[in-house]
């Protein structure tokens, strides 16, 4: 019998495709937000399940899913699945890391110009009619070019943003879990840095470090408080790494000059204490929204899907599992 596969949302049907060569598909017509008990139900009777962040995936969502022996996320990062009880009970995670970086990192480059010199800000001004009270003092933002930038969280992503600041004459420090090697530190011109260091030296902060338990909330009041008050922080990782209340705060204050955020505590939700800012930058978590990026997330997870139940040409070798461990159960 053919295994079956729970395709939680239509995601590009042409790459998606590529699963019915191998299993009977179960598609969920709408991307609706399900209950965990709806995903539950839909994962007892599969062998394995393609899902995106919006799917929270952890021991309860399991419990009943006998037959479970891979999760193949559509993302790099995987905060939405428990990945310690799923692999204890055997299934394979897997993520899409490498494929999402540089449209990330140009995405983080977006919004930290859009933050310092107050693009969307501006626009909305113009919009709303007020052009005609311009003066020459009007929409002052701060500069890219010279200033120091701070990265927290010096992956892939991490480093394709230091990169890219040597096109804009950055002084690049950074701070990360482990040191990188000095061959890496040099190649991306980056500086290591501890943390309070770096948020007192930073004129921008981005954020492109992954989510856990030790990471949440760890840009909180204390944290912003040691930052300059003029300066920008960008979040492009996960909204709980930045205690959302304390950052409205800090905006509101004058504490902190800008910010841009492209993730929430709660999405879709966001706050209504951030909503009512005009130096903040929000979006709705379209980092990686590029169509070719997107299409590639995509293929690369039925991919890996294909591979973690034994299928296809790299079958039992998943491209980029997230706990390998899990394979050879
Ligand atoms: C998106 O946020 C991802 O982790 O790929
Ligand atoms: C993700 O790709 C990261 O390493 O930052």
């Amino acid at each position: 019998p053919r295994l079956r596969v729970w395709l939680a949302r239509p995601l590009f049907e042409d790459v998606t495709g590529r699963l019915d060569q191998h299993f009977d598909v179960v598609r969920s017509a709408v991307g609706n937000r399900y209950a965990g008990a709806e995903i539950a139900a839909r994962l007892r009777d599969v062998d394995g399940a393609l899902v995106t962040l919006v799917e929270r995936i952890g021991a309860e969502e399991i419990a009943g899913a006998t037959r479970l022996r891979a999760v193949a996320n559509v993302g790099v990062g995987y905060d939405n699945i428990d990945v310690e009880a799923l692999g204890a009970a055997g299934v394979l995670v897997t993520n899409t890391p490498d494929v999402l970086t540089d449209t990330t990192a140009d995405f983080g480059f977006a919004l930290l110009m859009a933050a310092a010199r107050r693009v969307t800000e501006a626009e909305r001004w113009l919009r709303d009619g007020h052009w005609g009270r311009w003066s020459f003092d009007t929409l002052l933002g701060v500069d890219l070019h010279g200033s120091t930038l701070c990265i927290l969280g010096m992956g892939r992503i991490g480093q394709g943003i230091a990169r890219r600041a040597a096109g804009f004459d950055m002084r690049v420090l950074y701070h990360n879990r482990s040191r990188l090697p000095e061959a890496v530190e040099r190649e991306c011109r980056a500086e290591y840095a501890d943390l309070p260091g770096l948020l007192q030296r930073a004129d921008h902060l981005v954020l492109a470090l992954p989510h856990s338990a030790s990471t949440h909330h760890l840009i909180d009041a204390g944290a912003l408080a040691r930052m300059k008050p003029t300066a920008t922080l960008v979040n492009i990782a996960r909204g709980g790494i930045v205690d959302e209340l304390a950052l409205a705060a800090a905006l509101a204050g004058g504490r902190l000059g800008a910010a841009a955020l492209d993730v929430y505590e709660g999405e879709p939700r966001v706050r209504p204490e951030l909503l009512a800012l005009d130096n903040v930058v929000l979006t709705p978590h379209i980092a990686s929204a590029s169509l070719a990026t997107r299409r590639a997330m995509v293929a690369l997870a039925v991919d890996n899907l294909v591979a973690a139940l034994g299928c296809g040409p790299d079958a039992g070798r998943p491209p980029t599992p997230v706990n390998a461990g899990a394979l050879k159960r």
